[in-house]
């Protein structure tokens, strides 16, 4: 699927062919352990055996005919090693003729995409710079190379939580503040009602009744349900538009329990309830029942995986009933190609026993399920002014970044418009966190620091950002029209080292998201960008462009530009992060 190394093999082959008279199947060709030292290599030591001879003096003899070839810019022997450095006129040849299209030969299977990671009752907070944006970048990943992606926020909307608040509301709560922001309200409740469990024991038992007044169908109780939940997950969408994130769906955990709550989207009816779940492992015997009543399944010793519970003395199901409901409900109306779970890294563990039940109950292979667990986020102490409460708000965090990005901007430039202040603070700095936090590798715990996420001078968003604005700004001054650009026939090749690397970049765009697709590495995507806004800058150095007088020359480089800004809108696309107009 690769042109370039595959033009290479071909090349090779014939060569082969040429001057030892064998056919050479398939020609494996390496990369360099240094970039320097060409674009390919070839160990001919399979070939040195055949053949009878020294590999290097196989390599010597395979040099003085390749290098006449036009395609090499070099062909060098570091023993017993041929490199290879392809020429410019090749890498023009590629450019001007070869459309990238994006491997585009998934369009029948599917992905579930489990991200998000929040509850009704509590406000987004520091940590959901995690999950969501990760998530999203999956999703947004996959449906690039042409899957169906299915996502889904497997909110939690349940258990005995959910059943306090339901009590806690009925006793303190207040319709309009429910209203105007539903998380936040009903968290007050839950801290209330938390607080107040402690002196009166008569809670508990009131709480039990609003589960069974909910599992009965009471019309109020189902009322306030879907109030709470559809109130909530509108307030938090507030904030996850500001990150570009959108699930498809929210389907709850109570959607599980199988009690018929009503549907909050359009997803297909549920087909087992949890306790069909529970009764269906108890018959494979996967899972047993304890003389209490409980329900545990209990694993393999070599398995070294604790046992876990699966329904409690009282017929009620816990978290991990739902995950396995979810499996077994994704697989059977949707058979995903993969189930995706973007989670802490702490639910690590509860994911393993999930994973195993679900194999063993033979729903679907282990090898599609796949647990993208991250790391935690934490802010620098002291660093946040606005911070209230016990957690630190995303709200809180997204309004601190403008606030800065307002200031920096002010220092640099007293002049600003009140209108482009507000814009450009928006939106590069927002931008800026979201980017520094996905150029982490996924499972490291992030230490959340401003200065380093905002910064020109490295790896960061409006380093990237400006190289962009850059581009933008060159192909507009040309006043040459992008359609011209595109379609004009050039007679021209590239010139200088900075306009391949350039190109040779932009064309590593395919390999890249292919790879990021095999363990979810999202922060090689962002390495991605940047080293192609590297390039550019190199070149954007290095080069003349708007000032050439040989027009050729001039709309050669002008789609190079073109195709840099085409490639870093589509790496944007997938990082779900917008790039700006101007700066
Ligand atoms: N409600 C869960 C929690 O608070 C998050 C749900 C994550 N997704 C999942 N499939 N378990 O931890």
């Amino acid at each position: 699927m690769n042109i370039i190394k595959d033009s290479v093999s071909e090349i090779l082959k014939q060569t082969i062919q040429e001057v030892y008279h064998i056919d050479w199947g398939e020609i494996k060709l390496e990369n360099p352990p240094k970039k320097e030292l060409g674009d390919f290599c070839f160990g001919p030591f399979i070939l040195a055996k055949q053949i009878g001879k020294n590999p290097a003096m196989i390599s010597g003899e395979l040099k003085n005919i390749l290098e006449k070839n036009t395609n090499f810019l070099e062909v060098t022997v570091a023993w017993p090693y041929l490199n290879f450095k392809l020429s410019y006129d090749f890498y023009t040849e590629l450019f001007l003729n070869e459309s990238m299209k994006i491997p585009n030969v998934w369009a029948w299977k599917t992905i579930v995409v489990d991200y998000i990671w929040a509850n009704v009752w509590k406000p987004l907070h520091i940590g959901h710079m995690c999950t969501p944006n990760q998530g999203q970048v999956t999703c947004n990943l996959f449906r690039l190379l042409g899957y169906n992606v299915i996502w889904d926020s497997h909110i939690g909307d349940w258990w005995i939580i959910f059943w306090k608040l339901i009590l806690a509301y009925k006793l303190w709560g207040d319709k309009e503040k429910l209203k105007e922001n539903a998380v936040n309200h009903l968290f007050e409740l839950y801290v209330k009602i938390t607080a107040e469990s402690e002196n009166d024991e008569t809670l508990e038992e009131k709480t039990r009744a609003e589960f069974k007044l909910l599992s009965e169908w009471n019309a109020e109780s189902i009322e306030l349900w879907k109030e709470f939940t559809s109130y909530s997950i509108s307030a938090m969408q507030i904030q996850l538009d500001r990150l570009n994130v959108k699930p498809d769906f929210d389907i709850g955990e109570s959607f599980y329990e199988g009690i018929g709550l009503p549907k909050i989207g359009n997803y297909p009816d549920l087909q087992y309830k949890m306790s069909d779940i529970v009764q269906e492992l108890t018959q494979k015997k996967i899972a047993t029942q304890n003389e209490d009543g409980s329900v545990w399944v209990i694993f393999q010793e070599n398995s070294k995986i604790p046992s876990c519970i699966l329904a409690k003395r009282d017929g009620t199901h816990g978290y991990l009933a739902s995950d396995l409901a979810a499996i077994k409900y994704r697989k059977e109306n949707w058979n995903p190609e993969k189930i995706i779970y973007h989670i802490d890294v702490r639910q690590d563990l509860h994911f393993k026993q999930a994973f195993e039940i679900a194999s063993s109950a033979s729903w679907i292979e282990k090898s599609k399920l796949f647990f993208a667990g991250n790391g935690f986020i934490a802010l620098k102490t002291g660093a946040m002014s606005t911070r209230k409460g016990n957690i630190i708000k995303l709200e809180d965090l997204l309004d601190e970044a403008v606030e800065r990005a307002k200031k920096i901007l002010l220092e640099k430039n007293p002049e600003v418009s009140e209108k482009d202040l507000k814009e450009i603070s928006e939106i590069i700095w927002i931008w800026a966190i979201k980017y520094g936090y996905l150029s982490k590798s996924r499972t490291t715990d992030v230490i959340f620091d401003w200065d380093e996420f905002m910064t020109f001078d490295w790896n960061s968003f409006p380093y990237v950002a400006y190289s962009y604005v850059r581009a933008l700004r060159v192909l507009e001054k040309s006043w040459i029209s992008l359609d011209d650009i595109k379609s004009s026939q050039v007679n021209e090749k590239f010139s200088t080292p900075e306009q391949v690397s350039l190109y040779k970049d932009i064309w590593a765009f395919n390999e890249t998201m292919l790879q990021a697709t095999e363990n979810i590495t999202h922060h090689n995507i962002v390495l991605y960008a940047y080293n192609l806004a590297k390039s550019f800058s190199a070149f954007y150095n290095a080069v003349n462009i708007l000032a050439e007088e040989k027009e050729d020359k001039k709309v050669l480089n002008l789609k190079l530009i073109e195709k840099y800004i085409e490639t870093q809108k589509l790496v944007f696309e997938v990082l779900a992060i917008k790039l700006p107009e101007k700066m």
